[in-house]
């Protein structure tokens, strides 16, 4: 994404232009951002030739999905909606993992029958479940047991999920138990060990931690997993932060992966598509207040959950861009009857009018995904742009469809 001449442009297209065509709020994808983030992340862990499957999570559009399995990537599903959209995307069942900390009989079920490579699982009593369905099916089912690794991934806390305190996973003394429990199974193959401690991770070293702990365990179970899930996580900046060392991360895994014959198995949402994405919306109206300027824009927190949800910040850009400043803050706000329906604020932004358009930055990865009908307003239209040609990958919601 670039300016050219003043005016905002995905690969050749010009945004504004997308915005007078398609209407607004709408997302829209590059799909060079999308392969260069691909081929990036395949090039830095190359010599560990891992199984890649992406967090379906992170964005939900079927036909993004179909771009993302061409480039060879699996999944990683985390209900039986997702599975099934990671299927008719027509990823191989061999690439698909699912994850989750309570999956339905319904959807052990249907991952049975699917043949999926791997169902991660993160209780004893889901592996119980598990093991009462196979036997009933007459079926030997590959597994992954879900650890805890009590890791701090210093990232926002509600992301985090590699805490003791955290619901995911399991403590290392379960963890032994349970693989005891599959070695005496009939209808398990315990095949994995996953770990997965947080999202947004921009520093190497909480990964380096984990990886030593899981080193730990592997050696007091003295047992051999054929792949270890670590997850995804990678973090990408989304204002002036650096994104995630990819390089001293290989550099651990390939450390752990010493005297050892496990594939590796990542589960990257975000970097694969975060920095993909940008919401388009236009300025509905502009009200002074005492010390700010609310820009109301018609995106809302419904289109975009994430500054409500975490107060994360989103880099906001015009679409044609002026020389004057405005003297005041300005306030982004959606129309949602909410208090949290607001993007962020903003000192010496260039002057707004009504009816201007803008983006909010790197919003490919739970973005859609989070979107809701709250205030039954639609989901916005999705397009991807590929230079100069564009697709639109998903119709604006209509009201006929939500009432
Ligand atoms: N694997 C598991 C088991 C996960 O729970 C997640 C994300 C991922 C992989 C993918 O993580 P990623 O590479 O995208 O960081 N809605 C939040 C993020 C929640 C992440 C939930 N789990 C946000 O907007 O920041």
């Amino acid at each position: 994404m670039r300016f050219l001449n003043s005016k905002l442009k995905i690969e050749n297209t010009i945004l504004q232009n997308i915005a007078k065509k398609y209407g607004t709020p709408a997302y829209c994808y590059s799909y060079k951002q999308l392969r260069e983030n691909i081929n990036d992340f395949k090039k830095n862990f190359k010599s560990i030739s891992p199984l890649i499957c992406f967090a379906i999570k992170s964005n939900t559009n079927l036909n993004l999905i179909k771009e993302i399995k061409k480039f060879g990537l699996g999944a990683d599903v985390v209900s039986m909606g997702e599975l099934m959209l990671a299927l008719k995307a027509g990823i191989s069942p061999k690439k698909i993992v699912f994850s989750g900390v309570g999956k339905t009989s319904k959807e052990i079920n249907f991952a049975i029958d699917k043949n999926i490579l791997l169902i991660n699982s993160e209780s004893k009593s889901e592996i119980i479940e598990i093991d009462k369905i196979a036997k009933i099916k007459k079926k030997q089912v590959n597994i992954g047991i879900r650890l805890n690794p009590n890791t701090d991934p210093k990232t926002l806390s509600q992301i985090s999920t590699g805490k003791k305190d955290n619901k995911f996973g399991v403590n290392d003394k379960t963890f032994f138990e349970l693989v005891r429990y599959c070695k005496n199974s009939k209808n398990i193959n315990l095949k994995c060990l996953s770990v997965h401690i947080g999202s947004q991770i921009l520093d190497h070293k909480p990964y380096e931690k984990m990886l030593r702990i899981l080193d730990k365990i592997i050696k007091k179970t003295q047992y051999k997993f054929d792949f270890i899930d670590l997850g995804g996580g990678m973090g990408i900046p989304y204002n002036n932060d650096k994104k995630l060392n990819y390089k001293k991360y290989h550099s651990a895994i390939k450390k752990f992966l010493k005297n050892k014959k496990s594939q590796i198995i990542f589960e990257p949402g975000r970097s694969i598509i975060g920095n993909t994405g940008v919401l388009i919306s236009k300025v509905i109206y502009i009200k002074e207040s005492y010390k700010k300027n609310f820009v109301i824009l018609d995106a809302a927190m419904n289109d975009l959950m994430r500054p409500a949800l975490y107060g994360a910040v989103h880099r906001i850009l015009p679409l044609l861009k002026r020389g004057k400043k405005s003297k005041k803050i300005y306030e982004f706000v959606g129309p949602i009857c909410e208090s949290t329906d607001k993007f962020t604020s903003i000192k010496n932004f260039q002057e707004l009018k009504e009816k201007d358009f803008i983006a909010i930055c790197d919003v490919g990865a739970y973005g859609i995904s989070l979107s809701s009908n709250y205030n039954l307003r639609p989901k916005p239209i999705e397009i991807l742009i590929n230079g100069s040609k564009i697709r639109v990958v998903k119709k604006r919601q209509k009201h006929h469809e939500i009432i």
